[in-house]
């Protein structure tokens, strides 16, 4: 794992976006999971102005997968993570709909929909490059403390998680469950790029990154991902002072 530590949100999503297009600058086809969220917003806006700048990255060849989304909630649905990801990253960068495979979270059959996502990654992947956030609790995509599986599945949110989902919703959506890539996908994944930013993160990310391996930390694995790539700016990192 390496840890790298920015002066402020603007800069740390700017190394973020640069060590993305680096990524891109192959060429090959490749298959990319951007988690939803507010951390990565800026870095997903500095990587539409550097592609926009940039000929050599073709994006008809990249495919994406869907890491997780709020059972109940669809496109529609502003705050959803579909809705996120296409306000600021699919259409932006003009990504073609049969390139992406979504988690319908409003399907009737949800545990069909985890096995498609299952079998569309063993498909097309390994995923080479997977960006997350990390939750406030240590989730990452919806592996929520303590309910960790290793593929696609179907999991009921905690108080913490339910409780910070409010940002992103006006109004009262009642939201309890959520459908989420596993852990063994996620470790699976060739690169991950783990993005937190702000003092409110400073906690999980000390724990995450320093602490114990433990299922309750499900983001701890992490420490255990040869090409895991950290980036926080001072005020994520400030609880990392003490190492
Ligand atoms: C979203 C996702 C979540 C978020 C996490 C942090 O697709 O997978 O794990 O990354 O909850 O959310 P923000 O960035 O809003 O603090």
């Amino acid at each position: 794992m390496e840890i790298n530590i920015y002066n402020d949100y603007k800069q740390m999503s700017n190394k973020a976006a640069n060590f993305i297009i680096n990524f891109l600058q192959s060429g090959q086809e490749m298959l990319l999971c951007f988690a939803a969220g507010d951390t990565p917003i800026k870095t997903y806006q500095y990587l539409k102005e550097a592609i926009d700048k940039n000929n050599n990255i073709n994006t008809d060849q990249l495919k994406f997968v869907s890491l997780d989304e709020w059972i109940g909630l669809n496109e529609k649905d502003k705050g959803s993570c579909e809705n996120y990801l296409n306000k600021y990253l699919f259409k932006p960068l003009e990504i073609k709909a049969q390139n992406i495979h979504f988690f319908d979270a409003c399907a009737n059959n949800l545990k069909e929909e985890c096995l498609q996502s299952d079998r569309y990654i063993s498909a097309n992947g390994p995923i080479d490059l997977l960006v997350l956030g990390i939750g406030l609790n240590g989730h990452i995509g919806f592996n929520e403390p303590g309910t960790v599986k290793d593929f696609s599945h179907i999991v009921k949110l905690d108080s913490i998680t339910k409780s910070v989902s409010k940002k992103y919703f006006s109004g009262k959506r009642g939201i309890n469950r959520g459908i989420t890539l596993g852990l063994k996908q996620i470790m699976g994944a060739k690169n991950i790029i783990l993005l937190a930013s702000g003092k409110k993160k400073a906690e999980i990310i000390y724990k995450a990154l320093v602490g114990q391996i433990t299922k309750e930390i499900p983001a701890s694995i992490l420490q255990e991902h040869e090409n895991c790539y950290v980036f926080l700016d001072k005020k994520a990192a400030s609880g990392l002072k003490t190492i």
